[in-house]
């Protein structure tokens, strides 16, 4: 695997894979990878022949209260991984890279960056924006792979891709689970045993309110309840939307195409996860 962690020296590799007529694959991360990483990695490889990983803890998108610090590094442990897995080329840059002196421009998406998430966590993803499309300009990818998990996040950066006419294939890969269900993040890393076993109960409400759609309940008393089921259990909801999976609006009972959203603190971590489905 080779390693830059120069704008510079990665863009001179990767122009003389491009000439040969190289197909790049992409894989933005903040690191500390896991399984859940690992997919979109081998995701990539079927799809290109030269996939590119970041690693890069990004400043912009912590909101105010919560510690870039605090972010688990473990670099040679991902570097591990990610040669394992077969990913061809490592970009580490430093923060006065990626975010140089006097450099004054944003990458915002509209509406749909300030609602769920993006109303607990001001200014967060326009911090993921404007990275991933520094990242981009950089690699200049083919193909580009994000987790389904952080579904909110997927959309908006498809929106930038759409809006600012990027050629970018961008894709989703399934959320990985652990046989609990919960769906694997850097953030289970914050929980104690005891909250690992509460956890659980996120992907048992999706399921549950799965049902409960599936079945022409309410949609406001499946929030409604859902939310007492998570609380109940030991956690402390943040959200529970049920919306149109295109559109992250509240769904109608017209929309086919669902996604449930949920947010829920615990100990002193965040957790989120998402269903998405198709309702007949
Ligand atoms: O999903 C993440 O790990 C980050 O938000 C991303 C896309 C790498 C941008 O920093």
């Amino acid at each position: 695997m080779h390693i830059f962690d120069t704008i510079d020296a990665l863009r001179e590799h990767l122009n003389q894979q491009k000439k040969q007529g190289k197909r790049i694959g992409f894989v933005p991360t903040m690191g500390n990878l896991h399984k859940g990483h690992l997919s979109l990695i081998k995701q990539a490889k079927a799809q290109s022949d030269v996939v590119v990983s970041s690693i890069f803890v990004n400043p912009t998108q912590f909101s105010k209260g919560e510690d870039i610090e605090r972010y688990p590094r473990t670099l040679e442990q991902d570097q591990t991984l990610l040669i394992e897995q077969g990913c061809d080329v490592l970009f580490i840059p430093e923060v006065q890279s990626m975010y140089p002196k006097g450099e004054l421009t944003r990458v915002s998406v509209k509406d749909i960056s300030a609602k769920y998430c993006g109303a607990s966590r001001e200014g967060h993803f326009d911090g993921v924006t404007t990275i991933v499309c520094k990242l981009f300009n950089i690699v200049q990818p083919d193909v580009a792979v994000f987790g389904s998990k952080d579904f909110q996040q997927l959309a908006i950066i498809r929106h930038m891709a759409k809006d600012l006419m990027m050629n970018i294939d961008i894709q989703a890969a399934p959320t990985f689970r652990a046989d609990s269900g919960l769906a694997l993040s850097s953030r289970n890393g914050y929980l104690s045993e005891e909250e690992l076993d509460i956890a659980p109960a996120i992907y048992k409400t999706l399921t549950w309110a799965k049902e409960a759609i599936l079945n022409n309940q309410s949609q406001a008393k499946i929030e409604k309840d859902a939310k007492a089921k998570l609380t109940e259990a030991g956690l402390k909801p943040d959200y529970f939307h049920i919306c149109n999976a295109d559109t992250l609006q509240a769904a109608t009972k017209d929309d086919t195409h669902i996604v449930i959203l949920v947010a829920a603190y615990l100990g002193s971590a965040r957790l989120i996860d998402n269903l998405n489905f198709e309702k007949q």
